[in-house]
């Protein structure tokens, strides 16, 4: 936008309230207004209503494949259009489903289209750190021509060194992420990938299925890839932050979001084996709860 002259004075970008939280925090450091825009009742983003957010200072759209808190892929296409038709950005953020998705995909599950194949996004996300199994600090960011990748590069000689050129946000930074996330990349390979997706799918779909078939549970949204949520049918019999301490003082680890209150699991290759006894566990929990009250806590360290 400033490159074609047509950045004004208050940016906006135009997002469902379930897009990520670090969007929020790139739109701080670049003063640009967060519109969020209530997602439907699928927990997916409702393009219209984000349609009518749009406005003369709109820079950027956003979707997700998919969303973190409920794991639904947002409608990518129509979002994109949308992007078109005003001639602005569209960021898909795949950070959670950029390695997943094209191997279920191959795996022949009906994955909505979300990437480069829709005209009209620009930009995308993938998180290697999270589902290419590779070490934290492992992500991409890829444009969809070379003159978007440009504007993102700082380049400047106007200091006494002479020039200094940096491709992103993080100056100097470690090749260490980069040189294990080649390697993981390459020790796991296609058959790799293959099958660590096929066995977080299978996991994902048990866990959903017995958690929406549990009277006093609710699953949030029938899982597109390998997240999901769930909260309680009865919340102040069944408080679910208050069954994540019952399940924490079990050895596991549980994530807690909302709103609206909900436990939320990343499901991943390693947990195969762990399903089983983890319903079990989520049962009895369940069983155990009797009008306790738990916290939310934060969703990360501010350390
Ligand atoms: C969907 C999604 N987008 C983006 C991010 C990136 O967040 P950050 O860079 O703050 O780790 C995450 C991390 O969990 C995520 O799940």
């Amino acid at each position: 936008f400033r490159r074609e002259g047509r950045l004004t004075a208050t940016p906006n970008m135009v997002l469902p309230t379930s897009a990520h939280a670090a969007l929020e925090k790139g739109a701080d450091y670049f003063s640009v207004e967060s519109r969020r825009v209530e997602v439907g009742s699928d927990w997916r983003a409702n393009v219209d209503a984000m349609s009518r957010a749009i406005d003369e200072n709109t820079i950027l759209i956003v979707g997700s494949a998919p969303q973190y808190p409920q794991g639904v892929v947002d409608p990518v296409e129509a979002i994109a259009a949308l992007a078109q038709q005003h001639n602005i950005n569209c960021h898909v953020d795949a950070c959670m489903g950029g390695v997943t998705l094209p191997y279920l995909e191959k795996l022949g599950e009906p994955i909505p289209l979300w990437d480069f194949r829709v005209p009209g996004v620009t930009s995308i996300s993938v998180d290697l750190h999270k589902y290419g199994y590779t070490s934290k600090g492992a992500g991409v960011l890829l444009h969809r021509n070379k003159q978007l990748r440009n504007d993102q590069t700082f380049v400047t000689d106007n200091w006494l060194g002479g020039m200094y050129g940096s491709s992103g946000i993080l100056g100097t930074k470690s090749g260490g992420p980069i040189a294990s996330a080649w390697a993981v990349m390459r020790f796991l390979g296609e058959n790799g990938y293959l099958d660590a997706t096929r066995s977080s799918r299978a996991s994902t779909q048990r866990l959903a299925a017995h958690i929406d078939a549990h009277p006093d549970l609710v699953l949030r949204a029938q899982p597109d890839s390998t997240l999901l949520s769930f909260g309680t049918v009865d919340e102040k019999r069944h408080d679910v932050f208050a069954l994540a301490d019952l399940l924490i003082a079990r050895g596991w680890y549980m994530d807690r979001q909302g709103p609206p209150a909900s436990i939320h699991l990343t499901v991943n290759a390693v947990h195969a084996s762990r399903v089983d006894e983890f319903l079990a566990d989520l049962d009895e929990c369940v069983a155990g709860l009797n009008g306790q009250s738990g916290e939310m806590g934060s969703y990360a360290s501010t350390e």
